[in-house]
């Protein structure tokens, strides 16, 4: 007789029912007359009760046998019980082991502590632990709130192109792709150059993708390869990237907040950082952060970028993030209108989080004038040929635009409170990473 197959996380709905679970044992505790098999299935986990003189001998062996990892369907009746995890057990009643993990060569990931190499070479089998599935959870919250708040706010989703024949942020940091014949290919550092096209077509865009950078730097906030959201808006500009960057932060926050409590509760996250996360953030130019930063023992001069170290310093006495904007144009990509009055400052903008997680999102505002825009390709060594359709968006229609990037791992980090990237990630890229 088969019974409805449910989730996990319905049991709710199936109190008092007989139900299977398809899942894989997270653990078991047993004595001679009951075993207590955890089964997980992606949804939640369920204890299971299983009593000896309840059922089948047969099966009370096999369920007291079974190996961490195998997988089986337990079949019971579901009971509201306040002290199991989750609030809810199973009384089996019967079970199909589905594939057993041999005794002899157990799940290598045991509760015992391992050290990251070993995880990280295991990453297919660790992404099962409890602590990864919150993260990767709160992962997916994070781009379904981004999603939700662009689309609900007149922005397109147009995608961009991953093979790109024009670097957007920097030489130094291009994966060149040894494939096409008659032109250098790279992989995208960003879809910013595109969607300065597509702005033009739809007023308000987002393209949300992978995106590569060649990032010798092995910190804990560096991928090589990450995912990105750039929104992009025509007739904008900088004050407006602030005010959507800080909008759609607080509205991703609150969903994450909202529906990934239990996830947060896993991971020990101290929830009241979050909750300080609302608007409005603080706002300061970079020649203030510099002061600031020096006036804290920081040895940054003016015109210097942000390390880790100071953005860490610079947000020390804050509980929400800090808008950053005017930087010196000279450490800037070539893209960034100047300031009127002070013609070497970009009119860009950094969000930096609290609680040492640091830059989450780059942006500002466009060239909009055609022949800027030329003379900066020149001023940055960047060939012509490969940015003509771009150079054409100022011929025809060109007007202020402006927009930013977030990377989804340092935000996703941010939330979990994890202390590096590679955890916020299924299947982490880095310098020394490329496997599994
Ligand atoms: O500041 P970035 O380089 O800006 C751009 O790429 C712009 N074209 C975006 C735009 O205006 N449309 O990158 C934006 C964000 C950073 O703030 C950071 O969150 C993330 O992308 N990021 C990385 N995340 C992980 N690993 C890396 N190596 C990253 N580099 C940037
Ligand atoms: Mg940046």
């Amino acid at each position: 007789m088969s019974y409805p197959r449910i989730r996990i996380s319905d049991a709710a709905k199936h109190v008092g029912e007989t139900v299977s679970i398809a899942g894989w044992l997270y653990n078991l505790r047993k004595s001679g007359k009951i075993c207590f098999p955890l089964v997980r299935d992606g949804s939640g986990t369920m204890q299971c009760v299983a009593v000896k003189s309840a059922i089948p001998e047969e099966l009370f062996e096999t369920l007291k046998g079974l190996t961490q990892e195998s997988a089986l369907i337990v079949t019971g009746k579901i009971r509201a019980e306040e002290r199991a995890a989750g609030g809810y057990e199973m009384d089996v009643e019967a079970a199909d082991v589905v594939q057993k993990v041999p005794e002899e060569d157990p799940y290598p990931i045991t509760p015992k502590e391992h050290g990251v190499d070993f995880l990280m070479d295991h990453r297919h089998l660790w992404i099962r632990s409890k602590r990864q599935h919150a993260i990767l959870r709160i992962r997916h919250e994070v781009i379904k709130g981004i999603r939700d708040y662009f689309d609900s706010h007149g922005f397109t989703l147009v995608d961009t192109p991953i093979f790109t024949p024009a670097a957007c942020e920097g030489t130094t940091t291009l994966f060149e792709v040894d494939y096409f014949e008659d032109e250098k290919v790279y992989l995208t550092q960003s879809g910013q150059l595109y969607n300065e096209a597509t702005v033009m077509a739809f007023g308000k865009v987002y393209c949300f993708g992978p995106t590569f950078r060649a990032e010798k730097s092995k910190t804990r906030r560096h991928l090589t390869e990450f995912w990105m959201v750039e929104p992009e808006m025509a007739y904008a500009t900088l004050d407006d990237v602030k005010q959507v960057a800080e909008e759609m932060i607080c509205f991703v926050v609150a969903r994450v907040l909202e529906n990934r409590q239990e996830e947060l509760k896993t991971l020990e996250r101290d929830i009241t950082k979050l909750e300080a996360i609302k608007a409005p953030f603080n706002r300061m130019s970079y020649d203030d952060a510099v002061k600031k930063l020096q006036s804290l023992g920081s040895e940054i001069q003016w015109g210097g970028d942000f390390g880790n170290t100071d953005e860490t310093l610079l947000t020390a006495d804050m509980d929400r993030p800090v808008l950053v904007d005017r930087y010196p144009a000279e450490i800037k990509a070539f893209y960034f209108e100047h300031d009127p009055d002070r013609p070497e400052l970009a009119l860009g903008v950094d969000l930096i989080a609290p609680e040492g997680y640091g830059e989450v999102i780059g942006g500002g505002q466009r060239v909009s004038d055609l022949e800027t825009l030329k003379k900066r390709l020149d001023d940055h060594g960047l060939p012509h040929e490969a940015f003509g359709w771009y150079l054409d968006l100022r011929k025809f229609g060109g007007v202020p635009h402006a927009g930013f990037g977030m990377g989804v791992e340092r935000f996703t980090a941010w939330m979990c409170g994890t202390e590096h990237i590679r955890e916020t990630i299924a299947f982490p890229r880095m310098l020394y990473r490329t496997r599994p």
